[in-house]
């Protein structure tokens, strides 16, 4: 297969979808495994800490060249993901419109499976908003970390616990993230065992172990990333 059939090809396109999307769901269970450091605060845990580990994570990650670099792979990836899917919806929906001479409904595949696009559009409206949130202000415009704090191993950074805690602290934002979170749920759901389809990694031996935990990361990931603002709204940190 050449470059050129990769990005053009039905199956192309499902190959990147399936490479991308990979790559996207290793680095959302690093995001939460450094976000969820914000948890250290619960008050069973150390209430004194007031952020200190998660700033701590967050200044590494800001602050780490190889890590750096890696987000600009991310950013591809997510663009790479977002084009094939809007390409990939198009190209379906013009094949349906060729129609099927029986509506198979739940029973042919589940809603999510056949919602794909719309669940992918809502993930896409919300980054924009995520962005907007922490990674804007974090690499460039600095608006609201303005406050600097010292953290725990000597070092000087910004207070992106602050921040979070500001964020979360509208309900509206708070609603908005526990959509996008379900909507994440129901993506992964479809998209997890999917991709390990396409790529020809689930064979007949694996399919059920793949499968378990494909529903377990998708449940368990957005499940954390939503109490997040759940739990700074509420207090039960920050
Ligand atoms: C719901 C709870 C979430 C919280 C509290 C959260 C928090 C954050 C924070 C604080 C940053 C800035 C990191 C920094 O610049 O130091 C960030 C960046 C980012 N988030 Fe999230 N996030 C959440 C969910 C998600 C989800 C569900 C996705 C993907 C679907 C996502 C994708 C990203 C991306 C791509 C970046 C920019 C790249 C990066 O800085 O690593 N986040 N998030």
């Amino acid at each position: 297969m050449t470059w050129k059939q990769i990005f053009t090809s039905s199956v192309g396109k499902k190959i990147t979808m399936g490479v991308t999307g990979l790559f996207l769901i290793s680095f959302l269970l690093i995001h939460m495994g450094v976000n969820a450091c914000i948890f250290k605060d619960l008050s069973f845990f150390d209430a004194n800490d007031n952020g200190d580990m998660f700033n701590r994570a967050a200044d590494f990650m800001g602050k780490t060249v190889v890590i750096r670099l890696m987000e600009v792979v991310l950013f591809l990836g997510f663009f790479v993901h977002i084009i094939q899917g809007f390409m990939l919806e198009a190209s379906n929906r013009s094949k349906r419109k060729i129609g099927y001479a029986v509506n198979l409904g739940d029973k042919g595949s589940k809603w999510y499976s056949r919602s794909m696009g719309l669940l992918g559009t809502i993930l896409l409206l919300f980054l924009m908003l995520h962005w907007w949130h922490f990674w804007i202000p974090s690499r460039f415009t600095h608006a609201g970390l303005e406050n600097e704090v010292i953290l725990s191993n000597g070092r000087v950074s910004h207070d992106m616990f602050a921040l979070m805690k500001a964020t979360f602290s509208e309900w509206w934002v708070v609603i908005v993230y526990v959509v996008a979170c379900i909507s994440l749920a129901y993506h992964l759901l479809h998209g997890f065992q999917s991709a390990f389809r396409t790529l020809g990694l689930s064979n007949s031996r694996y399919i059920s172990l793949i499968n378990a935990i494909g529903v377990g990361y998708s449940i368990i990931v957005p499940l954390i990333f939503a109490l997040m603002p759940i739990s700074m709204k509420l207090g039960w940190v920050g």
